[in-house]
Order: C-alpha cells, then sequence, then structure tokens
C-alpha cells in the first residue's frame, strides 16, 4: 500500500484529495498546509489523516512513498527536490516550474535519485482533448485547418497572500491558464514552425492572444485574467477539419461531421482522477512515466520564454 503525501490545500488541491481518498491501493496518510485550517477541514471526510504545517516535520514523520504538490509554482521545484532526495516520487502541479532552468534541474534531481517524478498536465488526461488528440493524429477527419482554444475569466483574486498576481512569482495568465492549452498542442502537435503574440499587461488584468502556425492550420489560443475577478472562468475549444468540425464547450464535445447528425462521442470523465491513477500506477509497477515528458516540457518553457518575450500592450 503505497503512502501519500499532500502539500498546498488551496483551491487546486481538491480534485487531488478528493480522488486520492477514492483510490484502494494507497492511502492518503497526511495533508500539510502553513494554515491548518485549510488542511484540517479533510477530517471531517478523513478522520485518520494527520495534519502537518511543517514540510519537513512531515516528511520526518510520515515518510511517504508520494509527495504530491499543489504549492504555489515559485515552490514546486524547490519541495519536489528535496523530496526526491529524501527517497520519495513526487507528483507536482502544473506548471512545472517557472523557468526552463528550473525543468531541466528538476529532471535532472529524478534522474540522480531515480524517483518518478511528473507534472500534472491535465488536459493529457481529458476524455474531450484525448478525441482531440487522436483526430488530428489519425487525420479520420481529414486535414485540420484551424483551431480555437480559450480559458478565460476572471483574475484569481483569492491566490494564497495574492500570489498569482506577482509576475516574479507565477509568471501571470501564462503559466496559469495559457500553458494548458500550449501544452496540449506541443504534446500533440510538437512545437509549432510560428507563432504571433498579442498581450495586454495592466496590474492585474492579463489578456494573452496567441496564433500558433502549423504548416498549413493556424490556432488561436487565448488566455485571460480579466479585471473583474467574478467573471467566471470557462474553456474548451473548436477544431475544424476538412470532413468534420469539433465543438467543446467545456461540458460537453460535439462533432458536427459534413454528413449525417451530430453527436457526442466521448463521456466526460474525471481527468485529475485519471493523471493520480495513472502517476500511481507508474511509481507501483516501475513502468516509467511517458505521459508527460521532459523533453515534451522544456520545449513548452521554450515557447513560453519567446512569448514572454514579447512586447505587451498596457
Ligand atoms: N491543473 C489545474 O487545473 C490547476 C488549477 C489551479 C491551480 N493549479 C496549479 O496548482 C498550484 C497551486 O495553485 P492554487 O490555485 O491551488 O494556489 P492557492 O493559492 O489556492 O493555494 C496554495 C496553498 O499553498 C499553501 N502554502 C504556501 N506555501 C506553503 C508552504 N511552504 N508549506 C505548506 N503550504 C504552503 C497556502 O497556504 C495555500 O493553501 C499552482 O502551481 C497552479 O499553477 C493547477
Amino acid at each position: 500500500m503505497l503512502k501519500v503525501a499532500v502539500i498546498g490545500c488551496g483551491n487546486i488541491s481538491g480534485s487531488h484529495i478528493s480522488n486520492w481518498l477514492k483510490m484502494a491501493n494507497v492511502t492518503l496518510v497526511a495533508l500539510c498546509d502553513l494554515e491548518r485550517d485549510r488542511a484540517e477541514k479533510w477530517l471531517r471526510q478523513a478522520p485518520k489523516l494527520h495534519i502537518y504545517t511543517d514540510y519537513a516535520e512531515m516528511m520526518d514523520q510520515e515518510k511517504p512513498d508520494i509527495l504530491d504538490i499543489c504549492l504555489p509554482t515559485y515552490l514546486h521545484v524547490q519541495y519536489a527536490e528535496d523530496a526526491m532526495r529524501r527517497g520519495t516520487h513526487v507528483l507536482c502541479e502544473k506548471p512545472v516550474g517557472l523557468t526552463e532552468d528550473e525543468a531541466k534541474s528538476v529532471y535532472r534531481t529524478a534522474r540522480e535519485t531515480g524517483r518518478c517524478f511528473m507534472v500534472a498536465q491535465v488536459l493529457r488526461f481529458w476524455n474531450e482533448y484525448i478525441y482531440l488528440k487522436d483526430a488530428i493524429e489519425s487525420g479520420r477527419f481529414g486535414a485540420l485547418h484551424y483551431g480555437r482554444m480559450y480559458r478565460n475569466g476572471g483574475y484569481p483574486k483569492t491566490s494564497w497572500h495574492g500570489w498569482m498576481m506577482k509576475n516574479e512569482l507565477s509568471r501571470m495568465v501564462l503559466l496559469d491558464r495559457h500553458i494548458h492549452d500550449l501544452d496540449f498542442l506541443v504534446y500533440v502537435m510538437g512545437k509549432p514552425d510560428h507563432y504571433d503574440v498579442f498581450r495586454r499587461v495592466k496590474g492585474v488584468e492579463d489578456i494573452l492572444n496567441v496564433v500558433y502556425r502549423y504548416g498549413e492550420a493556424f490556432i488561436n489560443a487565448e488566455s485571460t485574467w480579466y479585471l473583474q475577478a467574478g467573471v467566471p472562468f470557462t474553456a474548451g475549444y473548436f477544431f475544424a477539419f476538412d470532413k468534420a468540425s469539433l465543438s467543446y464547450d467545456g461540458k460537453k464535445l460535439t462533432v458536427y461531421p459534413d454528413e449525417g447528425e451530430p453527436f457526442c462521442p466521448v463521456e466526460h470523465n474525471d481527468p485529475y482522477g485519471e493523471e493520480i491513477r495513472y502517476f500511481a500506477e507508474c511509481v507501483e509497477t516501475g513502468r516509467p512515466v511517458t505521459m508527460v515528458t521532459e523533453e515534451s516540457l522544456l520545449n513548452v518553457m521554450n515557447v513560453v520564454d519567446a512569448i514572454d518575450s514579447e512586447e505587451t500592450i498596457g
């Protein structure tokens, strides 16, 4: 039975903790957060959990097989490397880190320590995106012409002490939202041939629109933090091929074929559960982590740097 601990019990952690609690072949033994009440609220559901506010104390006491990192981005690499040096396998929320150098460093540590390390790039486990990947790779609907991906909403006002809104700690919308879609594109189609960047950053507003070119096709990826924090988050895509268009509104995927009725080809899954199960299986069986690789993440970080070096409006 694998022992798991989670560090960082903020916004995204609920999707991880609830899934660890459902799994039969692992035991979630401990949670750690500087703000004790954020971790303690899980005791209602799982009274046997051990709660910590100090990372080192948790690692010394619990000696988990897996550490699941849901900390702010600027802490990912430092905690992942420390945990691997202690002999623990690490699942880490996206993004891998703040820079390409950090990404290289954390993978070097994984190699040196022989530990499994995976970044939770959740779209790779998301049924509607898996279907899109297959449509692009198989050519089932003919050639791809155009894509639109979006990830929009108000700025993340509730992040812990506002860390998300400090560029040096988060790289803002680029690593908060845009990286999901960019990572998917690089995962499926490799590095884009060309990209045009349109970005406006002013205070906590961050509006990013990148047009990626892949041969004859172009893909418009829009990621935003609007000034009004209450604007609901929406994410989805529209992809146009020779023989069909695929439209995903974040709830349901619809395929519009040239001939015949529109249809929904896949049921929505719990992709956070999938990524966690996949990682635990890799640890348990010793299989290499092939769903999210260093090479692909380095390509992503490379494009991230290029986008970030472009001039912004505002
Ligand atoms: N996959 C996704 O869809 C998705 C969605 C949101 C966030 N994320 C990623 O998850 C990470 C966390 O984001 P969030 O929105 O949950 O952040 P958050 O600000 O809501 O939560 C961060 C938590 O970490 C705790 N913390 C900070 N420093 C700590 C330390 N040294 N020891 C213990 N606890 C500490 C804080 O108290 C807080 O509870 C980010 O890297 C973000 O990019 C991924």
